[in-house]
C-alpha cells in the first residue's frame, strides 16, 4: 500500500508542520489501516498560501476552458486506470460493499469528464450581452471563477464527494485547498496524486487529511479563502456557516436529511421492496439522501412489511471485499455506536421491531449491523424525526394524499423524497408539492452527474453537480460601457 503520512501542498508531498498523524481504521476488523498526516492550521495556511498564489499569479484561472479541460479529462482516465485498486482502498477505508465502490470510483472519473465539458462551454458561454434599457450604454455579464475554495467533505462516498467538489472548482478555474474525513482520507490523497500526474498546476489543488477542529476550522476561518465547500452534518454546517459569516465568504452547504419516500397502495409491491431497500440499506444506510422514513398506504401497509422481513433476513452482510455482500460494517466505533443507540431509543419509544436491531450473529469482530426496520414510528419520535444515518428504515401507513404530503413534508429537512405510485398523474402532482431538492418517481436514489443536488430547509445552501455545480464556483461580474458623445449631464450639462 501507498504512504499517507504527508500532505499535498503546493504541488509537493510534505510532512506536516507539527509533525503530527492519526490512524484510519479499517471497519471491517477493526484494525488500523494506514498512519495519515494530520494537517493542523499552520499547514492550512501554507496551502492557503500555494492556493492564492496559483490563483493570483499563475496560470490555471487565465488558461481557456478547452486547456483547462484536458487536464480534467487526464485526471478521469487516471481515476480510471486505477478503478479497481481505488474501489478496493475505499472497501476498506470506508466498509462499503466492492460493488458500490466501483460505482462510485466510476462516477469519480465521470465527474471530471462531465465537467471538463463544461470547462470548454465556458469559452464560449463565459460572457453574454445584457440589454439595457438605455441605449447610450453596452453591457455584458461574465462568469468569472470565484478564487479559492476551501473544500470540507465527509466520509460517506469519499472519492465522490472530493470530485463534487474539485471538479468543477478546477472547470472554473479556482485553485482548492481539500480536507477528506479523519475517518476515510485515503482516496482523497490517491486523487492528489493523480492530479499531479495530470499536470495539474503546483498549488492549485491542494489535500490536507486531518481533524474537523484542527484543519477543518483553520480553513472555514482562513481569510485567504473565497469560497466554502461543504457536506457533512447539520451542527457542523452551522458552524461553517458562522466561520463564514464573519468574511461573508460564498458558501454552499450539503447536509443531512431524513428524507420520506410514499408508497401508494397501487404500487407494484415486489418494486416497492426494492426501492425501499436500495434507499435505506446501500452504503449501510449512511447517505445523506436515504429515504429513512416511508409512509405507506394502508391497504399496502402489512403485506409491504411482511415482504420486507423477508428480504432484510437474505441480506448478506460482511467484509464488503467478500463476494455477494449487500450490507458492510458501519465506517467507525462512533458512528456504530450512534446507531446502535437509535435503535435502543426505536425500542424505547415504542416503535415496533420488525426486522434486525442487532449485530449479526458470527460476525463478532467490525462494526456490523443487521439491517432494521421499525414499524408503526410515531410522527412524534426520535426516531421518526432525527437523522440516524445507518441501516434504519422507519415506516409508518398513511390513509390519504393529503395525510401522507403533510407527514412527509413535516421535518426540519428537505434534501430528497420519493414517491410511487402507478398513477403517474398522482405520481407527479405529489412530487410538486414535496418540499425537497431532489424529488424521485417510482425509485430512490439514482444520482446523475447532470442534474442538480441539494436540499430545502436544513438540508442546505446551494446546489452541487450539473451546471448548479459549476456556478457554485463562479462569480458573475458585469462590465458597462458608455458609449455616447453626449456628456453624462451630472456635472457637465
Ligand atoms: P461532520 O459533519 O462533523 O464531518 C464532516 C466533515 O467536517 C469532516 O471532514 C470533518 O472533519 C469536518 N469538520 C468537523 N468539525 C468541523 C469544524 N468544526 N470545522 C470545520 N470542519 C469540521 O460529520 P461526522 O462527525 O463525520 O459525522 C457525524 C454525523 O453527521 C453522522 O453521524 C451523520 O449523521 C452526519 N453526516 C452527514 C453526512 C451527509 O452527507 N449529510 C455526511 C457525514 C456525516
Ligand atoms: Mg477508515
Amino acid at each position: 500500500m501507498n504512504s499517507y503520512d504527508q500532505l499535498y501542498i503546493n504541488g509537493q508531498w510534505v510532512a506536516p508542520v507539527k509533525g503530527g498523524t492519526f490512524d484510519t481504521i479499517d471497519p471491517s476488523s477493526e484494525t488500523v489501516l494506514a498512519r495519515v498526516a494530520a494537517a493542523t492550521a499552520e499547514d492550512v495556511d501554507l496551502a492557503v498560501k500555494a492556493a492564492r498564489a496559483a490563483f493570483d499569479e499563475g496560470p490555471w484561472p487565465q488558461m481557456s476552458g478547452a486547456a483547462r479541460a484536458q487536464v480534467l479529462r487526464k485526471i478521469a482516465q487516471g481515476i480510471r486506470d486505477r478503478q479497481q485498486e481505488l474501489a478496493e482502498l475505499e472497501v476498506r477505508d470506508n466498509g462499503k460493499p466492492l460493488p458500490e465502490a466501483l460505482w462510485d470510483i466510476g462516477d469519480t472519473a465521470g465527474c471530471f469528464d462531465f465537467y471538463a465539458g463544461l470547462a470548454e462551454g465556458l469559452d464560449s458561454h463565459q460572457e453574454k450581452t445584457v440589454a439595457l434599457s438605455d441605449d447610450r450604454f453596452t453591457s455584458i455579464a461574465r462568469k468569472e471563477p470565484v478564487g479559492v475554495a476551501g473544500a470540507i467533505i465527509p466520509w460517506n462516498f469519499p472519492m465522490l464527494m472530493a470530485a463534487w467538489k474539485v471538479a468543477p472548482a478546477l472547470a472554473a478555474g479556482c485553485s482548492i485547498v481539500l480536507k477528506p474525513s479523519e475517518i476515510t482520507p485515503l482516496t482523497a490523497l490517491e486523487l492528489a496524486r493523480i492530479a499531479d500526474a495530470a499536470g495539474l498546476p503546483a498549488g492549485v489543488l491542494n489535500v490536507l487529511p486531518g481533524f474537523g477542529a484542527d484543519a477543518g476550522a483553520a480553513i472555514a476561518a482562513h481569510r485567504g479563502i473565497d469560497k466554502l465547500a461543504f457536506t457533512g452534518s447539520v451542527p457542523t454546517g452551522s458552524r461553517i456557516m458562522q466561520a463564514a459569516a464573519r468574511d461573508i465568504k460564498n458558501i454552499s452547504l450539503e447536509l443531512g436529511g431524513k428524507s420520506p419516500l410514499i408508497i401508494f397502495a397501487d404500487s407494484d409491491i415486489e418494486a416497492a421492496v426494492e426501492w425501499i431497500m436500495f434507499g435505506i440499506f446501500w452504503n449501510q444506510g449512511q447517505v445523506c439522501s436515504a429515504t429513512s422514513r416511508v409512509l405507506v398506504q394502508r391497504g399496502l401497509y402489512e403485506p409491504l412489511l411482511q415482504r420486507l422481513r423477508q428480504e432484510a433476513k437474505k441480506v448478506s452482510i460482511g467484509n464488503g471485499l467478500e463476494e455477494g455482500v449487500l450490507l458492510g460494517p458501519l465506517v467507525n466505533k462512533g458512528q456504530y455506536e450512534k446507531v446502535v443507540s437509535a435503535i435502543s431509543r426505536g425500542r424505547d419509544e415504542g416503535a415496533r421491531l420488525v426486522y434486525g436491531g442487532e449485530r449479526p450473529a458470527g460476525l463478532d469482530k467490525g462494526f456490523y449491523l443487521q439491517p432494521t426496520i421499525f414499524a408503526d414510528v410515531a410522527e412524534e419520535s426520535w426516531i421518526w424525526r432525527e437523522e440516524i444515518f445507518g441501516p434504519v428504515v422507519c415506516v409508518r401507513a398513511f390513509d390519504d394524499e393529503a395525510d401522507a404530503l403533510r407527514s412527509a413534508n413535516d421535518s426540519p429537512f428537505g434534501l430528497a423524497a420519493a414517491v410511487m405510485s402507478r398513477d403517474l398523474e398522482r405520481a407527479e402532482r405529489v412530487a410538486r408539492k414535496l418540499r425537497a431538492g431532489i424529488v424521485w418517481v417510482n425509485c430512490s436514489q439514482p444520482t446523475f452527474t447532470e442534474a442538480p443536488w441539494g436540499g430545502y430547509k436544513q438540508s442546505g445552501i446551494g446546489r452541487e453537480l450539473g451546471e448548479w455545480g459549476l456556478n457554485n464556483y463562479l462569480e458573475t461580474k458585469q462590465i458597462t460601457r458608455y458609449d455616447s458623445d453626449q456628456p453624462w449631464g451630472w456635472y457637465i450639462k
